[in-house]
């Protein structure tokens, strides 16, 4: 998986140009927009930064990371506050910018069309290490794609786990084949019950978004 992505860096923001998800992508960079005013954010799984002009613009200090140097190079180039953005390559399941005992900076954090890229047996142990990294009652915010039948790209296997897997193809010709979950919202809540409170849920027709505090 981080391997395709990094292949795709180039055409990766292709996927948002299709025009009738344009409402759903302008509501969310609105969404975003509003989330981090004056917050300290900690992102996974960055990518090519195509919410950071959006999702940036109130917040107080924006830390990016990615697996892939080659997806932050184009997030990078983006106009962007540079002034209070860092960028840092990370593993989303090794993240280790808090040393563990030492308060965190980070009192939110965002996670964009990744959760659906996490195997169902890793979800609890992602949430509780991303957690670690935040600061008590931290904001967190996850957003992802909705499986619509006859629009997303179908899922041609299921593993003896239940991950599902799509085949999907770059503009050089390869095939790569990359594990994709959609989520309920009531798996989310019973992966979240002890570690978050005030949940919000919003269904789009392709994307859904999850907002929640920490205790
Ligand atoms: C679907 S893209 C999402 C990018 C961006 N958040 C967005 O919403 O457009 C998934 C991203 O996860 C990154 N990635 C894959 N495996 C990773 C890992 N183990 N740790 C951190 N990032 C990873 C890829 O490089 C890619 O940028």
């Amino acid at each position: 998986m981080p391997r395709y992505y990094a292949q795709r860096a180039r055409e990766y923001e292709q996927v948002f140009d299709r025009p009738h998800r344009q409402p759903n992508i302008a509501a969310i960079k609105r969404w975003l927009g509003e989330q981090f005013t004056d917050r300290q954010v900690l992102e996974v799984a960055t990518g090519t930064g195509f919410w950071l002009p959006a999702a940036t613009a109130r917040a107080l200090s924006w830390q990016c990371t990615d697996i892939n140097a080659e997806v932050l190079e184009v997030a990078k180039a983006k106009p962007l506050d540079f002034t209070k953005l860092s960028f840092r390559l990370a593993d989303a399941y090794a993240l280790d910018l808090v040393p563990a005992g030492s308060p965190s900076p980070f009192d939110a954090a965002f996670a964009g069309l990744w959760f659906s890229h996490v195997p169902l047996q890793r979800r609890a142990s992602w949430l509780a290490q991303l957690h670690a990294q935040l600061a008590p009652g931290a904001v967190v915010i996850l957003m992802d794609n909705r499986f619509v039948a006859g629009d997303s790209t179908p899922i041609s296997r299921v593993d003896a786990e239940g991950n599902g897997y799509q085949v999907r193809s770059l503009s050089d010709g390869s095939q790569h084949e990359v594990l994709k979950n959609f989520p309920t919202l009531e798996q989310l809540q019973v992966l979240l019950a002890s570690q978050a409170r005030d949940i919000e849920w919003q269904e789009l027709d392709y994307f859904w978004t999850l907002k929640y505090r920490l205790h």
